[in-house]
């Protein structure tokens, strides 16, 4: 027997009509993005993996989690685990003028253990803002990113906020928290161990209870913060108050990956579980591109699972589904050709228009309309074809069915639409 694949492990189809809410997710971002002076950015899914490396070896999607393949040219390359780099590189590539607002939706590539709303390919809409250090711009990503959750009708998302300082106040810190873990080893879950001298800033993620309980005696970065740093955090949070966002500081919140300075924040949907609540999340990265290779420039952006956002949806009744049929669905039991001409006649007139094929019988057709969410039919059978004509039968409301003449269809149709 001829082997019958599946999608690899840790990833999905997304089919008709749950793609619907895809789209409608997209067009959504697209709109408040676009509506924000933000522009589409697409650049390859693969990088030279010098790039991603350089999002830092604290970060586990960096450290453990990345599809890296050598090519046929003997390139060193890796599928994108998020989206940020490659804007970055591609900034320092196009030197465009700043600031440079752009947005993005991308497949992402983890090598995780997958569970309920973690993959290893997850897809994310994403935004960046390049060249500007103004704090303003922090908070116009975040309000912004507030705004297209509300958009899409989500009721249980919440904010968490911090900042991790300049990269010194960052570095000093992080220093001093390897030092204050190194002298509670013992109280630390054996598992942490490594990371408290290596990547100290990831004990603080930790959900290991042991851990929790000393994390939770930890000092904070917001005590490190330079006057500069501070200012800059009051103004984003002074950006939020005004324009209405209601966020919770959170000093334990440093985030995955390592190369945030300023703010840093994060958005979870009560309506998830545990540990993969967040639908999204982003920060400033004010050392990023010079890692990257390119001038000095700073960066502030975010990242939203697309997943996560629908599963929340779901939890939510936010997104529907159903609006995503045609309109008309054309029934022929006289041979197809009349079906065929009607449809293309509709589709060009800008009425959306399916219809049935493989000449099945009129009961199957019908059976095949009703599927398909379509609001009215369009019937065809050998009475009509003799008088010119075609029937039309509500599919949704009860209404008697109508006769049209052949002729002017789409006159006729629209007003009868607008009630159906
Ligand atoms: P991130 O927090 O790693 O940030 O990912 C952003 C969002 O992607 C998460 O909040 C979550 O909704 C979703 N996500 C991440 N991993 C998975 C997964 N394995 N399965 C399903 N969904 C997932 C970033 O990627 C940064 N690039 C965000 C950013 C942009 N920071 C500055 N600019």
């Amino acid at each position: 027997m001829v082997e019958q694949f599946q999608a690899p492990k840790g990833t999905h189809d997304v089919l008709p009509v749950e793609s619907y809410r895809w789209q409608q997710l997209v067009a959504s971002f697209a709109q408040v993005m676009g509506g924000a002076g933000y522009g589409l950015v697409q650049s390859p899914m693969f990088e030279d993996i010098g790039v991603f490396q350089r999002l830092g070896e604290g970060t586990e999607v960096v450290r453990k989690e990345m599809y890296d393949f050598y090519d046929k040219g003997e390139r060193h390359l890796a599928l994108r685990p998020e989206g940020t780099a490659s804007v970055v590189r591609a900034f320092n590539q196009h030197r465009p003028t700043v600031p440079w607002k752009v947005w993005y939706v991308t497949p992402c590539f983890r090598y995780e253990e997958p569970q309920a709303g973690r993959f290893r390919q997850h897809h994310q809409v994403g935004a960046e803002a390049l060249g500007s250090a103004d704090p303003d711009l922090d908070a116009e990503l975040i309000a912004t990113q507030h705004d297209f959750y509300q958009r899409l009708g989500l009721k249980s998302v919440s904010l968490r906020l911090n900042s991790m300082g300049s990269a010194n106040d960052r570095r000093a810190y992080t220093e001093h928290l390897a030092a204050w873990l190194g002298q509670r080893l013992d109280d630390l879950d054996p598992q942490d161990h490594p990371n408290a001298s290596e990547h100290p800033l990831r004990v603080l993620d930790s959900k290991r209870e042991r851990s929790r309980r000393i994390i939770a005696q930890a000092p904070h970065i917001t005590d490190f913060l330079s006057d500069e740093a501070r200012a800059h955090f009051e103004r984003v949070q002074a950006g939020l108050d005004a324009l209405g966002v209601a966020y919770e500081l959170d000093t334990r919140l440093v985030r995955g990956l390592d190369y945030y300075t300023h703010s840093t924040w994060e958005f979870a949907s009560a309506a998830l579980s545990g540990a993969q609540n967040a639908v999204g999340g982003g920060g400033r990265y004010d050392g990023l591109a010079e890692s990257l290779g390119g001038k000095p420039a700073s960066g502030v952006g975010f990242g939203a699972g697309i997943e996560r956002i629908l599963l929340a949806a779901d939890a939510e009744q936010a997104l529907d589904t159903d609006g995503g049929a045609v309109e008309v669905f054309v029934v022929d039991v006289c041979g197809g050709s009349a079906g065929r001409d009607i449809t293309f006649e509709l589709r060009r007139n800008g009425i959306s228009a399916d219809r049935a094929f493989d000449g099945r019988s009129m009961k199957a057709q019908m059976k095949v309309a009703d599927r398909s969410g379509a609001r009215v039919a369009l019937l065809v059978g050998t009475d009509e074809l003799a008088a010119d004509t075609v029937t039309l039968r509500y599919l949704r409301s009860g209404e008697p069915q109508v006769t049209l003449l052949r002729s002017g269809l789409v006159e006729q149709l629209a007003p009868l639409l607008a009630r159906a």
